[in-house]
């Protein structure tokens, strides 16, 4: 029998391309999502590109605990990823107690139901920003986490001790977290990407929305960052190639084939790009000019961080493969197409 997947907040950026990726290996799932922040549009994207209508989709929120029971209940689930969070740093700032409300009780609700029905396997996602502004750089997953300079940042670290504490007192759950550098691009059908409602706070979105003519220009927060340009340097990971690193962690834990009973791997590429670096790619491989400025330093912002994926290359056999051009075109087929149906 099929193992199924439950994906939740599925419908959005990442659980959907996640969502393709299980199809195509094989496993059923069920989405799971409230529409806090996204549309249909890429459920549909997902059921066209694998060619299946009959994906299951369930419209609940993760805070309701008797949904999240009801919906243990009715599908045999083997392993839950979970996406449903709130993920706007601002924000975060801004709104603390509906931050940690949302996505705390969302993570302890799916625990709790889990136990209840005889436990599970469960795929956190985190954040490389619980390394803070690191030491030393890559960060491998022994690197010291920080203190969070975000109520979002904290609430990934929280989530991944609740995680780690419940794998030690509960032999019925299993975990592993991800912790994602940054996520960029779309799927290469241009039918599923990301949606940023109002001005995008990414630098992606930010500059294909630029090139399109929706934002005026694109502002380069600081140029006078301690790096060889003086931009910020990030590690962009290609979404398909994120997406394939959970189908990888997943396999893992259902073929039984962890070494500890939860586990931390970094998803990323490996290699730092600046933010100059990022944007002069993209006028190139896309044949676009796109205007931008140097604007001062944007607080909270980390010089640098990149990862070390050695574990993650050797103990999930998974390799970041897409250039970041390629990812870049990809993410402009994207906005081409939004724009098209506009
Ligand atoms: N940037 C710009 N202009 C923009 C947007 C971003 O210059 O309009 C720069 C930022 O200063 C940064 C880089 O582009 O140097 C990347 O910024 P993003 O906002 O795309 O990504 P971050 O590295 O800030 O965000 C990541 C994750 C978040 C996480 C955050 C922690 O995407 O989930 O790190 O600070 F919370």
């Amino acid at each position: 029998m099929k193992k199924r997947v439950l994906v939740s907040g599925g419908a959005g950026y990442i659980g959907s391309h996640v969502s393709v990726e299980l199809i195509n290996s094989g496993y059923d799932i069920v989405v799971a999502d409230n529409m806090s922040n996204c549309d249909l549009t890429c459920f549909e994207g997902v059921k066209k590109i694998t060619g299946r209508e009959d994906i299951p989709f369930v419209k609940m929120d993760f805070c309701d605990m008797e949904a999240v029971n009801r919906l243990f209940d009715e599908y045999r689930i083997d392993a839950v990823i979970h996406f449903a969070a709130f993920k706007a740093v601002g924000e975060s700032v801004a709104k603390p107690v509906l931050y940690y409300k949302n996505n705390l009780s969302s993570f302890l609700n799916v625990l709790e139901a889990a136990m209840g029905h005889g436990g599970c396997n469960v795929l956190f996602s985190s954040s490389a920003t619980v390394y803070g502004e690191a030491e030393k750089l890559p960060v491998t997953e022994q690197s010291p986490r920080l203190p969070a300079t975000s109520p979002y940042g904290n609430t990934k670290q929280i989530c991944e001790d609740i995680l780690r504490d419940t794998v030690k007192a509960e032999s019925s759950i299993k975990g592993i977290a991800l912790r994602y550098f940054n996520p960029i691009g779309a799927h290469p059908s241009a039918l599923i990407g990301e949606l940023p409602r109002g001005v995008p706070n990414n630098l992606v979105p930010f500059i294909t929305q630029t090139a399109i003519g929706k934002r005026e220009r694109l502002s380069i927060f600081g140029n006078d960052y301690p790096t060889p340009d003086g931009t910020c340097l990030r590690d962009y990971i290609d979404i398909v190639d994120l997406a394939k690193a959970h189908v990888a962690a997943v396999r893992r834990m259902l073929d039984g084939k962890m070494k500890k009973d939860y586990e931390i791997f970094n998803i990323g590429t490996g290699r730092p790009v600046s933010v100059a670096e990022l944007v002069h790619s993209f006028e190139k491989v896309n044949g676009v000019k796109l205007n931008y400025a140097y604007v001062d330093r944007r607080p909270g912002d980390v010089t640098a961080i990149w990862a070390d994926t050695a574990l993650a290359n050797e103990e999930l056999g998974w390799k970041a493969e897409r250039s970041v051009d390629e990812t870049l075109e990809s993410a402009w087929a994207w906005e081409k197409h939004l724009a098209g149906k506009e």
